[in-house]
This record gives C-alpha cells, sequence and structure tokens, in this order.
C-alpha cells in the first residue's frame, strides 16, 4: 500500500456512490420536495435545517452552515481524514481503491501516517514507565497533589535527563528517526546533531478525538524555561483544532451536559483529581473557533474558566467574540472568573469540589458578561453613552446567528439603552452607523455587486453543471486576469472540459486542497434563477460569460489607456488598444 490516490479513482466513486444512501445510513433522511431533510448532525437543533441535494451530490445545513460531499460528510460525521473517508465510502460500494507508485514524497500517504502514530504512542508508553522509575517526578506529581490512578488515567509521563533517551530507544533505524523528526519528538540540528526535544519533564500526552496521542506537553520539574515545552504543528497535530482532556473527558462521563475549558493541563488534571472531570485546555492559545465549534458538537453548555485578572478577562472577550458566531439556541456559554492569583488548579485544591461547583453553577452567562462589560467602558446614563454603548453592542450582536436568543439579546440591548427593538435591528441603520461616507454609493454599490455576481454566477452554473464546459468557449486570458474570480473559472472551465463525463461533486473534490475550495463548496448552495432545463443554462452561462468578457474589456481598456498616458504602449498593446476603442 502507500502512494496516491488517483484521480480518476476519485472522479468515478464521485459518480457511482450516492450521498443519499451515505447519509441516510447514518443519519435518516426524509424527502421533502426534490430534496431530503433531517434535524443536522453536526449541531442541536428541534426542526431540521439539514438538507441533502441528490442532483447536487451536496449536503447543507441552514441552521449552521455545515456543508460538503459524500466524502467531506464522512470526515466531518466520523472525524475521519481524506484517505480514511474515501476508504469506509469505496468499501460502501465494494470499490478497492487503486495506488500509484509515485515517487513523489508531497502525497498523502496513510502509511506514514500510522507510523507517526505508533511511534508517539511509543514514546509515551515510554515515558509512562520512566515516570515510575523516576522518585523525583513521582514526588513533584505527589506534591502537586495528584494520585497514581490520575496519572495513570491521562497517561501522565517523565521524559528522562540526558539528550538521547528516545533516540537511543526508538531511533534504531533511518525510518524512525525520521518519524520522530517529523513528530517533532527529535530536534536535529545537522545529521550529526540530533537530540530529544523534552528531556527531564513531567510529559502530558496530547490525545485526539479516536484517543491516539498525536502530540506532547512537557512540565519542567523545578524552576527554569520555559516552563511547558509543547511539540510544534506536525502533520497529525494542529495546535489550533485539538483540545487536551477532549478524549479523557469523554471517557470519564457517560452522557456529557458540559465542558469547562481552563488554560493549562495542570488545571485539567487537578479538576479531575478532584472529581470534575469535564474540563480541556486550550494548548496554551486563545480558545479558537474550530475548538468551540467542536466543544458544541458535544455538549450544549461550555463555561470558561479563566483567572480573575487582567489577562483573564482578556483571554475572555476573545472566547466571546469566538462564540457568538456560534451559539444557537439551546446552546449556551458561561464564564467563570476565580478570585485573582488563582487558578483552576490553585482553588479546587484550596476549597474542594463542592466549593468549585458551585462557582461553577453561579458562571456569568455571555450576555450578562457582554453587557456588564460594556457597561463598566460606558456610562449610558447620558444620550451620547447610549448612543456609544449601542454602537458597540451592536456588531457583537450582528455576529448572532437568527432565533430566540439573538432577539432576546436585541431586546435587552434595547431596553438597556431604552429604544425600540424595530430601530435597532434596522440592519442598513446599523450599517450607517457603522460605516459613515467611506461607503461607495448605493449607486455603485449596487452595480458592483451585480457585476461580482456575474462571475459568481457563472462559477456556480459551471460548478454545478460541468456539461457547460463544452458548450461556450472561453478567452484564454482569462486565466491570467487579475480580476477576481476570472482565473478560478477558466481553471474550472480547463478541468470540466478535460473529463467530460466529470460530475459536479466529483469536479468539487478536484479543489480540496486548493485555496478556493471553501468558495467553490459556497457556490455548490448558490441557487441560479432560471436554469431548469439545459437549453436555459447554456443561455444563462453564455449571457453570464458575455458580461465578463465586457468586464474583462473594459479592465484591460483602463490598463492600456494609462499605459499610454505614460508613453509605455508597445505596438502590440497600440492595436489592443485601437480595437478596444472601436468595439
Ligand atoms: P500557566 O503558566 O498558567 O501554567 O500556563 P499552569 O497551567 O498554571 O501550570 P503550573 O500550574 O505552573 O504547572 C497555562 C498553559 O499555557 C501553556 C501551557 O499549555 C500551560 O498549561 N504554556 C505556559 C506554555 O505552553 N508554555 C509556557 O512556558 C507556559
Ligand atoms: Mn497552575
Amino acid at each position: 500500500m502507500g502512494g496516491r490516490i488517483p484521480q480518476s479513482f476519485i472522479d468515478d466513486l464521485m459518480a457511482r456512490a450516492d450521498i443519499v444512501d451515505v447519509i441516510n445510513a447514518r443519519v435518516p433522511l426524509k424527502k421533502k420536495g426534490r430534496e431530503y431533510g433531517a434535524c443536522c448532525p453536526f449541531h442541536n437543533e428541534k426542526t431540521p435545517s439539514f438538507t441533502v441535494s441528490e442532483s447536487k451530490q451536496f449536503y447543507h445545513c441552514f441552521g449552521c452552515g455545515a456543508h460538503g460531499t459524500a466524502i467531506g460528510f464522512l470526515m466531518e460525521y466520523e472525524h475521519l481524514d481524506f484517505v480514511d473517508a474515501v476508504e469506509t465510502l469505496a468499501a460502501e460500494y465494494q470499490m478497492e481503491v487503486p495506488r500509484e507508485q509515485s515517487p513523489n514524497q508531497a502525497v498523502i500517504v496513510k502509511d506514514h501516517k500510522q507510523a507517526l502514530y505508533e511511534m508517539l504512542e511509543q514514546a509515551s508508553s515510554l515515558y509512562q514507565q520512566q515516570l515510575r522509575r523516576s522518585d523525583r517526578a513521582v514526588q513533584y506529581l505527589k506534591q502537586r497533589g495528584l494520585s497514581g490512578e490520575i496519572a495513570k488515567k491521562y497517561r501522565l509521563g517523565y521524559a528522562p535527563k540526558g539528550w538521547n533517551f528516545l533516540l537511543d530507544k526508538l531511533g534504531t533505524k533511518l525510518d524512525d528517526i525520521s518519524s520522530l523528526k517529523t513528530t517533532g519528538m527529535v530536534v536535529e540540528k545537522s545529521t550529526q546533531k540530533r537530540y530529544d526535544r523534552f528531556r527531564d519533564r513531567i510529559m502530558f500526552p496530547i490525545l485526539d478525538r479516536r484517543g491516539r496521542t498525536i502530540a506532547f506537553g512537557g512540565r519542567i520539574i523545578d524552576e527554569g524555561e520555559p516552563k511547558y515545552l509543547n511539540s510544534p504543528d506536525t502533520p497529525v497535530f494542529h495546535k489550533g483544532n485539538e483540545l487536551y482532556g477532549f478524549y479523557e473527558a469523554r471517557q470519564a462521563v457517560r452522557k456529557l451536559e458540559r465542558i469547562i475549558v481552563v488554560e493549562g493541563y495542570m488545571d485539567v488534571v487537578a479538576l479531575a483529581q478532584n472529581g470534575i472531570e469535564y474540563a480541556v485546555a486550550s494548548l496554551g492559545t486563545a480558545t479558537t473557533k474550530e475548538q468551540i465549534q467542536q466543544l458544541f458538537r458535544t455538549v450544549n453548555e461550555i463555561i470558561f474558566c479563566f483567572d480573575g485578572d487582567q489577562a483573564g478577562y482578556k483571554a475572555a472577550w476573545r472566547a466571546l467574540e469566538h462564540t457568538l458566531p456560534l451559539v444557537r439556541d439551546g446552546l449556551e456559554a458561561k464564564f467563570l472568573f476565580l478570585p485573582t492569583g488563582e487558578d483552576p488548579d490553585s482553588q479546587v485544591r484550596k476549597e474542594g469540589k463542592q466549593a468549585f461547583q458551585s462557582r461553577l453553577e453561579n458562571a456569568v452567562p455571555l450576555s450578562e458578561f457582554l453587557f456588564e462589560r460594556l457597561r463598566k467602558e460606558i456610562d449610558i446614563h447620558t444620550m451620547d453613552g447610549k448612543a456609544r454603548f449601542a454602537n458597540k453592542a451592536k456588531p457583537l450582536l450582528k455576529m448572532l446567528q437568527d432565533g430566540v436568543f439573538s432577539d432576546l439579546m436585541y431586546q435587552r440591548l434595547a431596553q438597556l439603552i431604552g429604544v425600540g427593538v424595530d430601530k435597532l435591528k434596522d440592519k442598513q441603520a446599523i450599517a450607517e452607523i457603522e460605516q459613515p461616507k467611506q461607503q461607495p454609493s448605493a449607486a455603485s454599490r449596487h452595480h458592483q455587486q451585480i457585476k461580482q455576481n456575474a462571475t459568481r454566477d457563472a462559477i456556480a452554473l459551471l460548478l454545478q453543471y460541468p456539461e457547460l464546459a463544452i458548450e461556450v468557449e472561453l478567452p484564454e486570458t482569462f486565466a491570467n486576469s487579475a480580476l477576481q474570480g476570472f482565473p478560478l473559472l477558466a481553471e474550472l472551465q480547463y478541468t470540466a472540459k478535460a473529463s467530460p463525463q466529470i460530475t459536479s461533486s466529483a469536479l468539487l473534490e478536484r479543489w480540496r486542497n486548493k485555496k478556493d475550495f471553501e468558495i467553490l463548496q459556497k457556490l455548490m448552495q448558490r441557487k441560479i434563477y432560471g436554469t431548469e432545463d439545459k437549453a436555459r443554462r447554456v443561455k444563462v452561462f453564455s449571457d453570464a460569460i458575455k458580461s465578463l468578457i465586457a468586464k474583462y474589456n473594459d479592465a484591460r481598456f483602463e490598463q492600456l489607456e494609462s499605459k499610454l498616458k505614460q508613453g509605455k504602449l508597445n505596438n502590440a498593446e497600440l492595436e489592443e488598444y485601437k480595437s478596444l476603442l472601436t468595439r
């Protein structure tokens, strides 16, 4: 095995598989009109906003915005990487996944990742073994209040002193040395000079959602810098996507209802030691949107727990900003601020489980935190203060998804400043307050929008109906145009033309590792009117292309004209200019 999966196989697979069957086997679907629907498996909801289109072979949720092809669905729903998802899908259709024998290293090779996981697992076992053998490390954990049981549950370990412990134990073959480097366990200065990254540290293995060890954090035992050393990002570890302790929490609590987000490894472990087994840490960075999204897929309530100091407040505000677009009705985010100088570890050890739990019960709801903080900054007893307060609050409230919660937030704001809700929710009014003057006039904005829409429509149409590629010619110049979307349109056309049988979802899959993938996923959902039958689609598409050609010519004309004024036109360009002029 190993080697790249041929593109033609992905094309065949997308043509053969039916997304309705694939999803229906996991999330029972109901037919509604031309599409299928269900309650979204990616967020909590009571009324279905998850839809699956058989003709596009694409799913989309109006509630949370989740979307993708059958492969994308399996990646999301079963937490698979691309290769695993392709293999799962292929197996369901009794298709064998072929591999290209290619010397190219920059390809997705499953076996390669497998070797990394195995290497990390072995390192973790060795560290756990070493912990049992080191009095000093054991003493340290004891002195921090941790039992052997908890150390075992979190697979805590010890990386011994010396530069070559892992290298000697695991780096006997060249392939293994390479894995040690790729996983960041070994640092290489030159082939002569390699050494273990983690030395004389307490080791916290970071597990992914499937319980595989993907990275480590290591704490120094005595004083020293840096206090914590972490694995770098690697092919199996992307810091912003992972949460320390999430796997362990899901193992410990059968039906997780809420999660506490804390800052440190020790906070997670100390809370578990004290019977609060559902804390996770965000790995030394601010909590990312991806992390919050993952948590909301599992629980309805997140409590962010921060130190009561300035830094804690700042971190909490950033968490709030990342959370706003993700809260929906039924989901709840709260904030718990600890007394100055305390962190969850010290606090729970000081006062025990009961007291800490009652803090959790009294955590501040997101709405209160938001308004209270703005009130501290702005005096709302003056007219001017009220206006400033509204202007600060509105961009935040605008991030909310429509729903009962959003309505309540607007009501609360209206109440606080004594204005009618209707006035607040007027989107136009909000836009004008926020960006006075610099905005282009309404007419030119409208004009620009139509032009942009023509590009988007053309791309969307071609993506949704790849057979249009052979119907309409595109000028070659589009491929190198600086105009937004033109090169993408050209490449799409080229790709679809080169594979006349390609399906819409297969065409989309070709872009999975390219920068425009997300844009195309969005355009897959775009509805273009008047495209029911083929003849009309061809007409709409060729009209769109015509208007793009005009747009291209306009831009080109302006460019040449300014060159002409500077006396920089060569003969060919002069000819082009003249022909554009007589157009
Ligand atoms: P803290 O400095 O708050 O440490 O860092 P802590 O969790 O209270 O640790 P103890 O109690 O002193 O052992 C919080 C988190 O920030 C990251 C780590 O993830 C840590 O758990 N951090 C901190 C680093 O990555 N590197 C550092 O040098 C310090
Ligand atoms: Mn601490």
